[in-house]
């Protein structure tokens, strides 16, 4: 059994995230979407809410499965029994942040990989921040993202017009 852990904040699931999945679901046995907590970001969903909009936008991918992920990330790799970790790599401006994340895991654990791929170019420019901020100011955000995350997005903007 191949696995790949595929951690990142999901804050929500993009379009580009849903795109490396499909790929990664095709080359490993199984998918380990590890929703994380990164400590220098304020989320506009919970991790259950990530966790649940990632299962309702993959049921077309029967070898993925989104799960939380507290503390290190080496602590899932084991957990999880994965071969290596996932990350995507949109452009040359994201490799400096992710050639730190790969080095200090591997020197938090020897055997850990890191293995990054590229989305299609059409989804290069998408990012869950980017999402949200166009979201917030009112353009179409729904192209960016799979339709039950437009949804959550939706309800998440109509509660905010309530307050
Ligand atoms: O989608 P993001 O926000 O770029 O993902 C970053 C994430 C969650 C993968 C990163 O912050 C992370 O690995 N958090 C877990 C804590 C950890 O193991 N930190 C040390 C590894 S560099």
């Amino acid at each position: 059994m191949r696995n790949v852990l595929y951690p990142g904040s999901f804050d929500p699931l993009t379009n580009g995230h849903l795109d490396l999945i499909a790929r990664a679901s095709k080359l490993f046995d199984r998918v380990i979407v590890a929703v994380a907590i990164n400590s220098e970001k304020h989320p506009m969903f919970s991790i259950e809410e990530r966790v649940e909009m990632i299962g309702e936008a993959c049921t077309a991918y029967p070898n993925v499965r989104a799960v939380p992920v507290c503390g290190l990330l080496v602590d899932a790799v084991e957990k999880y029994q994965a071969t290596a970790i996932l990350r995507g790599l949109r452009a040359f401006s994201d490799f400096e942040y992710e050639l730190q994340m790969a080095l200090m895991n591997r020197s938090l654990r020897d055997d850990c990989e890191t293995i990054f791929m590229m989305p299609t170019t059409n989804n290069s420019f998408v990012s869950s921040r980017l999402v949200k901020e166009v979201a917030f100011l009112g353009a179409d955000y729904t192209k960016y993202v799979p339709e039950p995350v437009a949804k959550r997005i939706a309800e998440k903007l109509e509660n905010r017009k309530d307050k």
